[in-house]
């Protein structure tokens, strides 16, 4: 396959007029909303307020069938070798596939997940008060984001922790919260090598020991590809995946053990379900409604066609808090990419910087910059129309949150309309500012209080958030950066990049002992000695 800016489509796309006003796109067409808003399972999307017509639109599409997504997202399905890099398959779309289905792998995938399901349920019958998790990247931060986002669902007196950190504040701060007869651990590595995870272990180990723990046995377990290192480890129960689950989508697989252990296993299955009913979406929608090819569209249009290196993520849920985090991994290390397929180097932008912080505290911190900074930056607006608390509050308190929700997602509709409406100098200019300088001069305080405005949005709608949405919620994002790496012709399903740093950790370890410094860099030779209280 040629290269995506070689295309016929890629030259119409970057000669398409950039000046787009959202508020001409409105007046211009009576059913923008209408026409921009897609339905998928679990979620409804209104892209209206996103710089693109009916021209962006249509050279997208023409893109997107030059660079053969449907064929692209079909060789993935079937189950091709399409992590070219390392050889191997791109499956977890087959751990969600219902039993009996014709998918890769179905027997396997239900024997694991039955195997899964049913620790998960000895675990929540037994005396367990605490679940350390410990994993990190895609062994931690998906089931650290679901099991956030399902709190509501999560059993009474059940408490999960995620320990991911090499940092050992990370499980200390844990320790003292535990006994060893109430606590399991679980050590969830795909490849059973990652200092931070086995370093975490190893030391929740030690303090099990200490604390009095006999049974290591009974009370630690792994979730691993890797089943030897796990026994060697010591560790007896181990359940398995394959190498064709990426690291950072294998919340599906055995690495959803916390989450299922926490909400149990019926539930684990609507999860499950959620990502399945999207799957099918994706696989079968056409592409003109098919929501997560146009966001990935949307994506490339942005980064590629506007210039916009970021996108912010402001999920206006506490739930999903750990939302940008998990996405971060996602589509960072999925498409944070610089060669093809090919091993072409690529001349145009790849994966945006994905960031973000639950609404709406993000309010009262950079959305300033969003509103009036100079870069343009997108934003994804998450919103959940019935609230689910942990407890089923009553009375008054009732009353009280229901007017909190309704502030949260009036300020979520709100923030998003402002960065589209803005406010023009003419308009500051006829309001009074009560807190403003009186000594400056109102032209002056105008410009401070102008907006520009026509800066895009789109906003993700649940009606709830449970498991079938947050599983419906978190396919799509994976299938959209499936898209924008199928247009870019990238590898989404390796991570080289992460290889660099953990080999020179692992030389400079070894000059704790040595003390020497010969061979370095003088920066790092200074911040070493540093480190030794040199
Ligand atoms: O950061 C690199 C990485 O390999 C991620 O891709 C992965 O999710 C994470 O480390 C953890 O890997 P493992 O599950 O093998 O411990």
């Amino acid at each position: 396959m040629g290269r995506a800016d070689q295309t016929a489509a890629w030259s119409a796309l970057m000669a398409l007029p950039r000046d787009l006003s959202l508020r001409q796109l409105f007046l211009q067409d009576a059913a923008r909303v209408d026409r921009w808003t897609i339905s998928a399972p679990g979620v409804r999307a209104d892209l209206s307020k996103n710089l693109i017509d009916e021209a962006v639109a249509q050279t997208l599409m023409a893109l997107a069938r030059e660079r053969g997504v449907e064929a692209q997202r079909d060789a993935m399905l079937r189950g091709d070798a399409i992590n070219q890099t390392e050889g191997r398959a791109v499956l977890h779309t087959a751990l969600r596939a219902p039993e009996g289905s014709t998918t890769p792998f179905n027997a396997a995938v239900h024997e694991a997940l039955e195997a899964m399901l049913a620790f998960a349920e000895e675990v929540r019958a037994r005396p367990i008060r605490d679940v350390v998790h410990m994993g990190i990247g895609g062994s931690d931060l998906g089931p650290a984001m679901a099991v956030q986002a399902l709190a509501a669902e999560v059993k009474p007196g059940l408490r999960l922790h995620f320990v991911s950190n090499v940092d050992g504040h990370d499980l200390a701060a844990v320790l003292p919260l535990l006994a060893p007869e109430n606590t399991l651990f679980i050590v969830a590595s795909k490849t059973f090598t990652t200092q931070e995870t086995l370093a975490n272990a190893r030391a929740a180990r030690a303090w099990f020991l200490a604390a009095g723990g006999r049974d290591v046995a009974a009370h630690f377990a792994a979730t691993s590809s890797n089943a030897v290192a796990a026994a060697d480890f010591g560790i007896s129960r181990v359940f398995g995946f394959w190498d064709w689950v990426g690291g950072r989508y294998s919340l599906w697989s055995v690495i959803g053990l916390p989450l299922a252990i926490a909400i149990g296993g019926a539930a684990f299955r609507r999860f499950l379900a959620g990502a399945h009913a999207m799957d099918r979406h994706f696989a079968e929608a056409p592409l003109e409604h098919n929501l997560p090819v146009q966001l990935g569209l949307l994506d490339v249009w942005y980064r590629n066609g506007l210039g916009f290196s970021s996108r912010s993520v402001a999920p206006y849920h506490q739930g999903l808090r750990r939302l940008p985090a998990y996405l971060q991994q996602l589509e960072m290390e999925s498409n944070g990419k610089s060669v093809d397929q090919a091993g072409r180097s690529l001349p145009f932008a790849t994966s945006p910087v994905v960031w973000g912080e639950a609404g709406t505290n993000g309010q009262h911190a950079y959305f300033q910059m969003l509103h009036q900074g100079t870069d343009v930056i997108p934003v994804e607006f998450l919103l959940v129309r019935e609230p689910k608390y942990a407890v089923q509050p009553e009375g008054e308190l009732a009353d009280l949150l229901a007017d909190q929700h309704r502030k949260l997602l009036a300020n979520g509709l709100a923030q998003a309309q402002a960065l589209m409406e803005g406010k023009t100098t003419e308009q500051a200019l006829g309001e009074v500012a009560p807190t403003a300088n009186a000594q400056l001069s109102l032209d002056v305080l105008a410009r401070h209080r102008t907006f520009s405005g026509n800066r895009p949005s789109t906003l993700l709608l649940l009606d709830r958030l449970d498991a079938f949405s947050l599983g419906a919620l978190i396919a799509l994002y994976e299938h959209r950066v499936f898209v924008s790496g199928a247009i870019w012709g990238i590898n989404s399903f390796d991570q080289w990049g992460v290889e660099l740093g953990k080999a020179l950790c692992s030389q400079l370890l070894p000059r704790w002992e040595s003390a020497s410094v010969e061979g370095l860099d003088p920066s790092t030779a200074a911040g070493l000695q540093w480190a030794w209280g040199r």
